[in-house]
């Protein structure tokens, strides 16, 4: 076969062959990126998808507007503005996934040869979904607190990208969050280089104590001119399903109406099904109950698994407690000629029948070996103390 050249950028992520070895009997696994089954509001969920059936089976199971289903704009559109963002049900649109949302952007703006800036590390299906279209990807480095700014300023200046791509609340790998005057300094960045500025936001919802800085997008209203430089990409993935594939994508009406076209051609639109379904979950009322829910159990395991890897690895790992989200992301120091590289540490980790992902291929350039990524989400507190005391058993 031949394949389209724009393939030649872009490989199978290395994690695929990582995850092939999960099935093996008996493994704790902090691999995945996912949810917990287990937390899923399966009553509420039943209730919403016989309701949009009861009251909308036209609507819900016939072919759809591109834009979305217009009760759940609307309801989006209120939970956006309970966030601080201001938007209209027309301003934003309904996605299949915030996965689709970064695909159109990737769609309507990079040209081959392109430049986007990202952070080093960063969410790897992006970077594919990016390079897919031929952009050079940059990776701007973090520090505990998400993406170093003066840095990010540089690489500004120097690339001009087509856009900055930032997730900067509770970050995918990274758990970082971006403190308050670092957002406003990347609005001034927006409006000083005229470069538009992709906010992704799947897990801000997921607090463990205290709430985190209002996103890029609702801390605009403070920067003139920064607004129309601004994209946020939102997801119900995390809090309540992913299996239902709803996200959305606020952005200037200009880019929104491209992406409207280009979705058109890409799927027609996300399941009205699935939209009813979330319009109906949404208007319910259960959401607060369910994010309670979620923010309780998966601080308890953040709080059980930063206390075992201190535990368990000590000065062999350094860390930052992450107050949000579903991911620890830490660095091997090779102390006491423990292991520096965690590639051969996931390796010895399966032997022990406990796996996380490298970190290396969270960087689109200059990769950190020693880094990895844990996940919290899905084992509950004793799987996470043996988990990580097999994990200390590999270094
Ligand atoms: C940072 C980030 N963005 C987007 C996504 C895509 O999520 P979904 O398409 O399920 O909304 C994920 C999922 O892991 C993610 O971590």
């Amino acid at each position: 076969m031949q394949f389209a050249s724009r393939l030649d950028n872009v490989e199978t992520s290395a994690i695929r062959e990582l995850f092939k070895l999960l099935g093996t009997p008996g493994i704790i696994s902090f691999a995945g990126g996912f949810p917990d089954s287990a937390m899923f509001d399966v009553e509420g969920l039943k209730e919403a998808s016989a309701k949009a059936l009861d009251e909308e089976p036209g609507a819900a199971l016939q072919y759809g507007a591109t834009e979305g289903y217009e009760p759940l704009r609307t309801q989006l559109a209120a939970l956006m503005q309970g966030k601080g963002i201001e938007v209209a049900p027309s301003g934003l649109i309904v996605t299949t996934g915030s996965q689709q949302a970064l695909d159109l952007l990737g769609k309507t703006l990079i040209s081959p040869g392109d430049k986007v800036i990202v952070e080093g590390p960063t969410f790897l299906a992006t970077i594919q979904c990016f390079r897919l279209y031929g952009a050079q990807v940059i990776s701007a480095p973090i520090d505990a607190h998400g993406v170093k700014t003066d840095e990010l300023e540089k690489l500004i200046a120097e690339h001009q990208p087509k856009f900055v791509y930032l997730i900067p609340t509770f970050g995918n790998p990274s758990g970082a969050t971006l403190p308050l005057e670092r957002r406003k300094k990347v609005l001034e960045l927006a409006v000083k280089y005229q470069t538009l500025v992709v906010e992704d936001d799947p897990y801000g919802d997921l607090y463990f104590g205290e709430a985190p800085p209002p996103s890029i997008m609702a801390l605009a209203k403070d920067v003139p001119g920064s607004r129309e430089l601004i994209a946020y990409c939102g997801s119900l993935s995390k809090v309540l399903s992913p299996g239902l594939r709803i996200g959305w994508m606020i952005a200037p009406a200009e880019l929104l109406a491209k992406a409207t076209m280009c979705k058109q051609f890409s799927d027609a639109h996300t399941s009205t099904f699935a939209q009813a379904t979330a319009a109906q979950y949404l208007k319910s009322g259960r959401m607060p109950d369910t994010l309670a829910n979620v923010r309780k159990v998966y601080g308890e395991r953040a709080r059980t698994m930063g206390a075992a890897l201190k535990r368990e690895l000590g000065d062999a790992i350094e860390f930052t407690q992450p107050g949000g989200g579903l991911f620890f992301w830490a660095r091997l120091t090779g102390a006491n000629g423990k292991l520096a590289d965690a590639n051969v540490l996931a390796k010895k980790a399966i032997e022990q029948l406990v796996a996380f992902v490298p970190g290396a291929p969270f960087f689109a350039e200059k990769p950190d070996l020693a880094t990895l990524r844990l996940s919290f989400a899905t084992a509950n507190l004793e799987k996470i103390e043996e988990g990580i005391a097999r994990l200390g058993k590999a270094l």
